[in-house]
């Protein structure tokens, strides 16, 4: 029999005829997986049997799209539990806001569909987007940029902040739905808004202003300054606060090492701390904050740029977006704890032209050369959504509607269960849910264009997004480039 379950169950049989929506009895049952939960409905009535809440919320998810269109149930038993730990949606809110509102539109499906994390990408070189009593400059300076787009025609000053009780609201609207809250303050590199504000935390304290332009940027902090750290530091304690969760992600991404090469404070630390390379200072810089962190009570992660010192401290979780030296897959076989988010199959702000849901869908998690041991060390997957080119919420439901619940299937649901056709069948017939939701979903001509259609569609959208400001701006010299 058809059914539209998203993820798709891992247990499920149709035992025949239907019974009316009801009140289902909830039996606790130790021997259920803490994630996990049987389903009952029956003629005589509905049952979920879980160990936990979150259980009975993941069955309640299941019933919910599980009802057929005059209300009734199908009979059937369910006996599910997910694949993975971690299935985290990523929202980079740095480049461009979205309003509390959309944010919770995106919870609410997020839930849906059994996410359980949500990471909030909230400082970057564009911007700080999080209010500081104890650094006011922060708003004042990091949480402007002079120009509203990125290369685009709008001079309009942009940005804002979320203050702290909008960023409670939102911790507290994730816990009701069972959906942890991972803040990102993305260090040492993805930093010149920070340094707006506070130019004495790089390398040269030079006077630099937030980024109007997307890219990687010279200017970081410096890893060899005392004061540097302490600031970090008092920052992640003020974040801290309103994130209750055990994780906090740090950064670590595309960070050049040009500064430090030239600092000899980073050069000092370096010799006192016996570190070998400046990608070893990097380890050293991430592994200062993780053990700060920890006294916090939490467990830190990183990009897997932070790998390549060879000396990242061994509880740190490790993002694995792009990591072409492989070290993800040693990290795991030597028992660190790995997140698959992949660049080419996982970003969600590159076109369908680029990135079909069939690509996306397909993706085996499971990077190959991970021994059995290695594959406990892969918490789970997890798909980003930057926001240099994804502007209105219009934009951003499309690029992650339905390539977000491709990712939460793929994340619940065991491999020999996984069918891209099916999938698709089952993601169209979401569309009225998703827009009684306030999400709108890309049309279903567009998931997976033809090769031909692919090439003329990516060009249309290079085209588009970066206009001749654009690329006159990637031209001109950057101001950090010497
Ligand atoms: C990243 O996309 N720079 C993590
Ligand atoms: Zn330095």
């Amino acid at each position: 029999m058809l059914h539209h379950i998203i993820p798709q169950p891992n247990d499920l049989r149709f035992t025949g005829g239907v019974c009316p929506a009801q009140r289902p009895l909830v039996i606790r049952d130790a021997a259920v997986p803490p994630e996990g939960y049987t389903l009952t409905v029956s003629k005589e009535g509905i049952s979920i049997r879980c160990s936990t809440e979150k259980g009975r919320f993941y069955a309640a998810q299941t019933l919910r799209q599980l009802r057929n269109s005059d209300g009734t149930l199908p009979c059937c038993v369910i006996s599910d539990a997910p694949r993975f730990a971690y299935r985290a949606f990523m929202l980079d809110s740095a480049r461009h806001m979205q309003t509390v509102d959309e944010i919770e539109r995106l919870i609410d499906a997020a839930a849906l569909y059994k996410f359980n994390v949500f990471h909030w990408h909230l400082s970057d070189d564009q911007g700080y987007r999080i209010e500081s009593e104890r650094f006011p400059r922060l708003n004042e300076i990091a949480s402007y940029r002079a120009m509203h787009g990125f290369g685009s025609l709008d001079r309009t000053r942009y940005g804002g902040f979320y203050t702290k009780n909008e960023i409670r609201a939102v911790v507290a609207y994730c816990e009701q739905r069972h959906i942890t809250v991972i803040p990102e303050i993305d260090l040492p590199g993805h930093t010149k808004a920070i340094l707006a504000a506070f130019p004495a935390l790089s390398c040269r304290g030079d006077r630099v202003q937030p980024e109007t332009r997307a890219g990687v940027f010279r200017e970081i902090m410096c890893a060899g300054s005392d004061e540097t750290l302490r600031f970090c530091c008092a920052l992640l304690d003020e974040v801290c606060e309103l994130f209750p969760g055990p994780y906090f992600h740090i950064g670590g991404d595309e960070a050049p090492k040009h500064r430090w090469q030239q600092c000899d404070k980073c050069k000092e630390r370096m010799a006192s701390a016996h570190l070998d390379s400046f990608e070893a200072l990097q380890g050293d810089f991430i592994n200062r904050l993780a053990t700060h962190l920890r006294q916090n009570g939490k467990r830190a992660i990183t990009w897997n740029e932070s790998l390549q010192g060879g000396n990242l401290a061994p509880d740190v979780i490790t993002a694995d977006w792009m990591d072409r030296e492989i070290l993800c897959v040693r990290r795991a076989n030597n028992g660190g704890d790995v997140i698959m988010e992949d660049f080419f199959h996982y970003y969600l702000d590159y076109p369908y032209a680029m990135t079909p849901l069939k690509k996306t869908y397909d993706f085996d998690p499971l990077p190959a050369g991970l021994c059995e041991a290695g594959k406990q060390h892969i918490l789970g997957v997890e798909t980003p959504l930057w926001t240099e080119f994804v502007e209105d919420f219009g934009h951003l439901c499309d690029m992650m509607f339905p390539r977000m619940m491709a990712v939460a299937e793929r994340g619940w649901t065991r491999e020999a269960l996984c069918d891209h056709a099916d999938f698709s069948r089952r993601a169209e017939a979401h569309r009225a849910l998703l827009d009684a939701m306030g999400i709108s979903m890309l049309p279903q001509a567009q998931w997976d264009p033809q090769p031909l259609l692919r090439l003329q569609k990516l060009a249309q959208h290079y085209k588009k997004t970066f206009n001749k400001e654009t690329i006159l701006s990637f031209l001109q010299p950057k101001d950090d480039a010497d």
